[in-house]
């Protein structure tokens, strides 16, 4: 491995353009390469964060010998045959949550990723935020005892973009696969693992997607877990964790938490507050490179079996609304 490690981004998007200013707070990352459908908007990204090689295309990207991992940042529906590209060329991969617009596709990419014996990461960059670290650490001491019920909610009003995938069902649109793939990943961080019973309804909009829903897990020993998510309505994305001991409740945003406060019976609450570097992408990038140099094949906070699990609650929960995504429906 180089001193510093070869980044390689996919698309240049919303998120690709906020890892790309994470990376340049990393002393042991290179932004060395961007790929782009288009030339024009592949020299464009390149201008904006300084990256020497700007190529036409994907599969450019991923031949590209100065690249050592490839972080996928384009629309879900491409995840799969985006990541393939990267691990057939040889490539470590990094990609963007949701993984896969269903498990089976993950199933696969997991499978060639095992196969060539190389990296692969889901970008659940929540995981890595330092605040979330420090409540792993607080639930493992028993700090609000065991854990009893989870409260978790992510709405916000999207926009009717037409170049955005939000709406669209081939580009795996819909609430659920967006702001619920955070939503169903915290559960299953808490609660070590998938629910073992799933209720859920969903409001499915005028172009196929889903625009709301709420789902209700249940756990082996009693848990539940309360999801609900909209692309209807805003409120800021929080979650309220309940043990036999008291509660902990994160303050939004969820996704990239800075504050907690511990509440417990006869103590007075207790705040604490992590502040964030950069964006925050920056913590699952830093995660990856640990991961590389020391010849780790994947992170131990996102492990891929678990990926595959949360593909596989996110399918559950759509098989009880029946929507299927066109690339789901057999052509006649
Ligand atoms: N935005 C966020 O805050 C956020 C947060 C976490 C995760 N994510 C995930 O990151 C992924 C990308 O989200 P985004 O918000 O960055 O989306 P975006 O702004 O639409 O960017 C996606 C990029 O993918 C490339 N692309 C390839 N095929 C495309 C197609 N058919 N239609 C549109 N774009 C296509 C485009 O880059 P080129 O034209 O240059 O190839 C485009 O700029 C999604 O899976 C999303 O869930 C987003």
């Amino acid at each position: 491995m180089r001193d510093k490690v070869g980044w390689g981004i996919m698309g240049t998007g919303k998120i690709a353009k906020a890892f790309a200013t994470d990376l340049a707070i990393l002393p042991d990352a290179q932004l060395v390469a961007v790929g782009s459908r288009t030339a024009e908007t592949s020299s464009q990204f390149g201008r904006q964060f300084g990256v020497p090689n700007c190529h036409t295309g994907y599969e450019e990207l991923v031949t590209d010998p100065d690249v050592d991992v490839v972080y996928v940042a384009t629309p879900h529906a491409f995840h799969k045959e985006n990541m393939l590209l990267g691990l057939e060329a040889g490539k470590a991969v990094l990609c963007e949550k949701p993984f896969t617009i269903n498990a089976e596709e993950a199933e696969t990419v997991i499978r060639v990723a095992r196969e060539k014996k190389l990296f692969l990461m889901e970008a659940m960059w929540t995981r890595y935020i330092p605040l979330v670290v420090k409540l792993r650490e607080l639930l493992a001491d028993g700090v609000i005892g065991d854990l009893q019920m989870l409260e978790v909610g992510m709405a916000f009003v999207a926009p009717r973009d037409d170049a955005y995938y939000f709406f669209k069902p081939h580009l795996g649109g819909g609430i659920l696969l967006d702001g619920g793939a955070y939503a169903v990943s915290i559960a299953s961080m808490l609660f070590g693992g998938p629910p073992a019973r799933i209720a859920s309804m969903a409001h499915l909009g005028e172009t196929g997607v889903d625009e709301q829903s709420a789902a209700i897990f249940g756990y082996g020993q009693g848990q539940l877990a309360v999801l609900y998510m909209s692309f209807r309505t805003g409120i800021p994305p929080a979650a309220r964790i309940m043990g036999s001991k008291g509660r902990i409740a994160i303050h939004p945003p969820i996704f990239k938490p800075t504050q907690l406060t511990i509440s417990r019976n006869d103590v007075p609450d207790e705040v604490i507050e992590i502040p964030l570097e950069g964006n925050g992408l920056n913590y699952e990038a830093a995660e990856v490179m640990r991961c590389l140099r020391t010849g780790r094949l994947e992170s131990e906070t996102m492990l891929l079996d678990e990926t595959l699990e949360i593909m596989r609650t996110l399918d559950q929960i759509r098989a009880q609304w029946g929507l299927k995504y066109p690339m789901e429906v057999p052509s006649q």
